[in-house]
C-alpha cells in the first residue's frame, strides 16, 4: 500500500501546523492556568503495612488489561510529522502495555491513502487502540462508512471529541452545533466497538456526562482545563494582530480537577485527561474516581523529540510516582487508591461546591438524549 507522506490536504496541513505548534514549546506556549490538581493533597500514611511486591497497577480497560490506569490521547496522523509520532507514540505503548489514541481518521475519507498512518494496531497489537473522529462529523456522515474503516482499523473503541471552542477560533471551523447529541445516541446504537467522548481541554460538565452515559458512551474523557488550550494553539496560526479574541480565552473551561471532583458518582466511567503532567496528576485523578488518566502534550513533546524511548522514559516516570503514591497511602491497587484517600484545600472545596451549585441550576435547554 502506497503511504504518502506528505499533507496531501487541508486537513493535513492543518493537523502539521497544529503538531508543529504543540511539540515547539521554546516559541509557543499552549497551556491554560490551572488544573486544580493542586488543591488536592493525599492523606499521608507512616504506617502502611504493605510492600512494593504487592503493588499492581494492572487495569481492566475495553475488554483488555492494561499495565497501569494511564493512555495516550488521541492526537495526529495524516502528516509526514504526524505519522512519525503516531509511530513512536504506538512503539511507546506497546513497550509499557498501554492503551494508544490516535489523531481524527476524518481524513482517511478523502485520503485513503493515508491509512497506515492510523493502523497503530500494526505496531501496538497487544494494547488497547482508540480511534478518533469529530462530533460534528458524526452528525453529518452515514455512519456504516465510518464502523467500515473502525473495523478495518482493527481498533478498540472509537472516541468521539467535542470541540466547540476550538472550532469557533478555526476560520474554516464548524459554527453549527446542533444535532450532535443526537448522533452520538445513534452511533452507540450501531457501533461494533465502544464509545468513549471526550473533550479536547475545555471539559464536559456533570449535566453532560450524565446524558452521555444514560446514552449509552461506555466512558466519559472530561478533557478539562488546566492544559492544552486550543483556542490557543489555533491563535498561534493566525497573525498576532490578530489573536485578541482569543487571548481573551486563555483561562477558559472547566478545571479537570474540579470536574473529577465532581463525578465521584460516576467512578469507573470517567477518563482523566487535560493538563495531566505529573505521576502525582495521574494519583489525584484516580483518587478523585477516574478510571484512568490520559496525557496529550507532553508525550508528543517526548516523541518528536526524543521517538519512544522519550516517550517510555516519561510513562516509567508517571509510574514509579504512582506506585510510591501507593505505597504511601497504603494503597495496594489503583482500586484501593480511589477510596478517599485525599483532602482538599479549602479554596478547591469551596470551587468545586460553587461551581455545583450553578451547575446544578442551568436549566437544560437542549433535547435531552
Ligand atoms: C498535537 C495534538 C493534536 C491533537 N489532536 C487531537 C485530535 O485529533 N482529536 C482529539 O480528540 N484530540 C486531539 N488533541 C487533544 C488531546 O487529545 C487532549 O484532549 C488535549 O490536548 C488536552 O490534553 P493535554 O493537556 O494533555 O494536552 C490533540 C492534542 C495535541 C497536543
Amino acid at each position: 500500500m502506497s503511504t504518502h507522506t506528505q499533507a496531501t490536504s487541508e486537513i493535513g496541513f492543518r493537523k502539521e501546523k497544529h503538531l508543529s505548534i504543540c511539540a515547539d514549546p521554546s516559541r509557543f506556549s499552549v497551556e491554560g492556568n490551572s488544573t486544580g490538581f493542586e488543591g488536592v493533597h493525599f492523606i499521608h500514611d507512616a504506617l502502611p503495612e504493605i510492600g512494593e511486591d504487592e503493588i499492581d497497577l494492572k487495569t481492566e480497560f475495553l475488554g483488555q488489561t492494561v499495565a497501569a490506569p494511564i493512555f495516550i490521547s488521541c492526537m495526529t496522523g495524516g502528516s509526514e510529522k504526524g505519522f512519525f509520532a503516531n509511530r513512536e507514540l504506538a512503539k511507546a505503548a506497546q513497550e509499557k502495555g498501554y492503551a494508544v489514541g490516535m489523531g481524527s481518521i476524518r481524513i482517511l475519507f478523502d485520503s485513503p491513502e493515508l491509512f497506515e498512518h492510523f493502523h497503530l494496531k500494526a505496531l501496538a497489537p497487544d494494547v488497547p487502540i482508540l480511534a478518533n473522529i469529530g462530533g460534528s462529523q458524526i452528525r453529518d456522515m452515514e455512519h456504516e462508512k465510518l464502523f467500515e474503516l473502525v473495523k478495518k482499523l482493527e481498533v478498540d473503541s472509537l472516541v468521539v471529541h467535542l470541540n466547540p471552542g476550538q472550532e469557533l477560533f478555526q476560520p474554516e471551523g464548524d459554527r453549527d452545533f446542533r444535532g450532535i447529541k443526537d448522533s452520538i445516541r445513534r452511533l452507540c446504537d450501531g457501533a461494533p466497538v465502544p464509545i468513549i467522548v471526550k473533550e479536547t481541554g475545555f471539559g464536559i460538565r456533570p449535566q453532560r456526562v450524565q446524558n452521555l452515559l444514560d446514552s449509552g458512551v461506555a466512558y466519559v474523557d472530561v478533557a478539562g482545563a488546566g492544559g492544552t488550550n486550543w483556542v490557543t494553539v489555533e491563535a498561534h496560526r493566525v497573525p498576532e494582530d490578530d489573536r485578541g479574541e482569543a487571548e481573551e480565552f486563555a483561562h477558559w473551561g472547566i478545571p479537570t480537577a474540579v470536574l473529577l471532583a465532581c463525578l465521584k458518582q460516576h467512578t469507573g466511567k470517567i477518563l482523566a485527561s487535560g493538563g495531566v503532567r505529573t505521576g502525582l496528576d495521574v494519583a489525584k485523578s484516580i483518587a478523585l474516581g477516574a478510571h484512568s488518566a490520559g496525557l496529550a502534550l507532553p508525550l508528543i513533546r517526548e516523541a518528536v523529540s526524543g521517538g519512544a524511548e522519550a516517550v517510555v522514559r516519561y510513562l516509567d516516570r508517571l509510574e514509579n510516582t504512582l506506585r510510591s503514591v501507593l505505597i504511601l497511602t497504603a494503597s495496594r491497587s489503583p482500586k484501593e487508591l480511589g477510596k478517599s484517600k485525599i483532602w482538599l484545600d479549602p479554596g478547591f472545596a469551596s470551587m468545586m461546591a460553587s461551581f455545583q451549585e450553578a451547575e446544578r441550576e442551568i436549566e437544560d435547554t437542549g433535547h435531552p438524549i
